[in-house]
């Protein structure tokens, strides 16, 4: 099959593809071919067989460009809410103590299991769609509010029907091992070996892609979570692992022991965690939505994780009981302005260091030739107005495998006016004669 050149042109685009701050492309064009980038570059190097090829012209009237963003930890097959709790919390209750009371992870459990398959995937599609609005063409999905193996089977499904019904590449990971449920009460290693019996048959029905664990006080011990990472192990299967949210529990390292694609939140990771998860390469995930919203005060140790070569990626962690935000710039914003990562870091966070911690191929979270063809267009100047701005609605326009699918985003798109854009500064200026 023969397949559609398209020549996207007039573009600034932001490619994340070295390591050095902003990569950039001021006067760019992009030919796709078919969901991949055939060539990338300044207009005027376009070579002449391409412009012959191109059977599609689209004008992206100067907008920046970036790769789509790829959010690699949301949990966004669930039913109900947990606004209850969060009143709860504000009135004096700790996440701990009502996750301890049978609220918390269970109750969202109850509803899930009480709602039908086609009322998670119509609970689900908004969610996705929403996570597009703001740029997202790629996403992992995680199970762990079925809790049986039936409702995590049906949790899986519903996530790879996601991809289905939308443009979007979905990852899944089976997350049996996020809370003890309640016909498990107290047999918390029967309901270990339980997750590891399951697995094996999840995976013969193609429903996993990598399996996580709540490794936690209130999750499981080290050496539950080292049970579910053998059984996964044997299957072949990549782990990740909730790793030192509350408290330190050694699971990092654990997880590096495994290597681990991903250790997620972090926040209480000790030097020795930090050591172990450079020499296995695995990437810290660190979710700002999940530190502001649990008004955790412990910051994850950026300087420390940065000064090791760990590769950070960002995610909205998107769940009802610690993040239930659907709004992957603003938690780039957060990481800027809580845990003061810099507005590169947050992009490749969401970019390129995202796709890693999915395992994804290396042609994902980048823009080049080779690369797949996902980007989004933005009514800004530069990709650090995206950090610095919050609130704001600026996706012009949305290309997902090399086809634009902003039609699939349920919201009305801007159009551009780069009005409040610092419009004409570039990606190298430094103003003020600051060396910044
Ligand atoms: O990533 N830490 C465990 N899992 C989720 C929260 C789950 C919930 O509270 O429903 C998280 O924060
Ligand atoms: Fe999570």
């Amino acid at each position: 099959m023969t397949q559609t050149n398209k020549l996207w042109r007039n573009a600034r685009i932001a490619i994340f593809d070295g390591n050095e701050r902003w990569d950039w492309i001021e006067n760019g064009a992009i030919v796709t071919q078919g969901e991949t980038v055939l060539w990338i570059g300044e207009t005027n190097s376009l070579p002449a067989k391409y412009i012959a090829s191109v059977e599609g012209e689209h004008d992206l009237e100067g907008a920046c460009v970036t790769p789509g963003l790829i959010d690699c930890h949301t949990h966004l097959v669930y039913a109900g809410n947990r606004a209850r709790e969060f009143e709860l919390r504000l009135q004096g209750a700790t996440y701990e103590e009502i996750a301890r009371a049978g609220g918390g992870i269970r109750s969202t459990v109850a509803a899930t299991r009480a709602a039908s398959d086609d009322e998670l995937l119509a609970l689900a599609l908004p969610r996705a769609r929403a996570l597009m609005s703001e740029g997202v063409t790629a996403l992992e999905v995680k199970s762990g509010y079925g809790l049986s193996e039936q409702d995590e089977a049906r949790s899986l499904r519903v996530a790879r029907r996601l991809a289905q019904e939308l443009p979007l590449t979905v990852r899944t990971t089976f997350l049996g091992a996020h809370a003890v449920p309640p016909e498990f009460d107290g047999r918390a290693d029967d309901y270990v070996s339980a997750v590891c019996d399951w697995m094996p048959r999840l995976h013969a029905d193609g429903l996993v892609d990598a399996v996580d664990a709540f490794c936690e006080r209130i999750g499981f011990t080290p050496d539950q979570t080292r049970r579910v990472f053998n059984a996964a192990k044997a299957l072949g299967l990549p782990v990740k692992l909730h790793a030192e949210q509350l408290s330190d529990q050694h699971g990092a390292a654990l997880a590096a022991e495994f290597s681990a694609l991903s250790c997620d939140h972090l926040e209480y990771v000790s030097e020795a965690g930090i050591k172990a998860m450079a020499a296995s390469g695995t990437v810290a995930v660190l979710l700002p939505g999940a530190y502001y919203f649990l008004r955790e005060t412990q910051w994850p140790p950026v300087a420390a994780l940065r000064a090791a070569g760990v590769p950070i990626a960002l995610a909205t962690d998107h769940n009802p009981g610690s993040s239930p935000t659907l709004s992957p710039l603003l938690m780039m914003n957060m990481a800027c302005t809580l845990f003061r990562m810099t507005p590169v870091e947050a992009w490749r966070g969401f970019t390129v260091n995202a796709a890693r911690a999915l395992g994804l191929p290396d042609t994902y979270g980048v823009l080049r030739a080779g690369s797949r063809a996902d980007f989004a267009v933005w009514d800004a100047d530069h990709p650090r107005d995206l950090v610095y701005r919050f609130g704001h609605h600026p996706l012009l326009r949305l290309v997902a495998g090399g086809v634009e699918v902003s039609d699939h985003i349920g919201c009305a798109l801007r159009t551009k006016t780069l009005a409040s854009s610092t419009h004409g500064e570039g990606a190298q200026s430094a103003p003020y004669g600051v060396a910044l």
